[in-house]
């Protein structure tokens, strides 16, 4: 039996392209988006939280960067900051927002199922801010994984914020398959904590802390899954 094709990505460059044209500076501009910034609610809540302190300035990859906004928002704590995006448009923006906001950051065009550019062991921190539910085959989110882990120093720290099947999920509404909470379109997963629990346990991470957080913009959508995870 010959082998599935791979399931097409939701290619956002299209949309970064569009958005900027408009003046957008980031993903919550794109059309169609709910007026909230309840996308970085999380990420704040990691910032202000205990977790980061006692941990010097901090070398942070923001992974699935976009506009760069949750990389921007660790400014204050880091001595380093790198985001890196798929979609060379965002990373235009995110280079622009940086510039904007007088941060030194770099900013990279990168796959986050393939890291390789990156050193190993350079970061004390890795952000995932709404990225790895783009990641919708399973080996694309272990390569991810594995990846971060190897770009974290030994306890270092992974953040991330991602769709999940858990609370209010309006499935038919959209178009999200039962069996594999996968979207119709095939560009978006829904996860589960014993699935994300068990990849991150795969890829050599102790879990600190998790919670769900309901998308107070997105009604029936599904709860967002918090995790704090630290390399073992
Ligand atoms: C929902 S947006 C979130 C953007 C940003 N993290 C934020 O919080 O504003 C998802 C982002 O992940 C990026 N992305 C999706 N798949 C990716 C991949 N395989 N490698 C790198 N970036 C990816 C998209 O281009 C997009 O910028």
């Amino acid at each position: 039996m010959a082998a599935a094709p791979p399931r097409p990505y939701y290619d956002h460059e299209p949309v970064y392209r569009e958005l900027r044209e408009r003046g957008g500076e980031g993903w919550d501009d794109r059309a169609g988006a709910p007026p909230s910034d309840d996308s970085y609610q999380g990420l704040d809540e990691l910032i202000a939280g205990p977790w980061l302190r006692g941990r010097g300035a901090l070398a942070v990859l923001d992974v699935g960067t976009g506009g760069g906004q949750a990389a921007l928002r660790l400014a204050p704590l880091a001595r380093r900051l790198v985001g890196v995006d798929y979609s060379p448009s965002a990373i235009a923006l995110a280079r622009n927002n940086a510039a904007d906001a007088g941060v030194a950051a770099e900013f990279r065009v990168a796959d986050a199922a393939s890291l390789v550019e990156l050193d190993a062991g350079s970061f004390d921190l890795v952000l995932d801010n709404h990225m790895l539910h783009c990641l919708v085959e399973p080996e694309h989110r272990a390569a991810f994984l594995r990846s971060a882990r190897r770009l974290l120093r030994p306890a270092g720290l992974l953040f991330s914020e991602t769709m999940s099947r858990h609370g209010e999920l309006d499935l038919t509404a959209l178009g999200i398959d039962p069996q594999t909470f996968v979207s119709a379109s095939g560009r978006r997963f829904w996860t589960s904590r014993e699935s994300l629990n068990e990849e991150l346990a795969q890829a050599g991470f102790t879990l600190l802390e998790q919670r769900y957080r309901p998308q107070t913009d997105r009604p029936a959508a599904g709860d967002l899954l918090w995790t704090l995870a630290q390399r073992s």
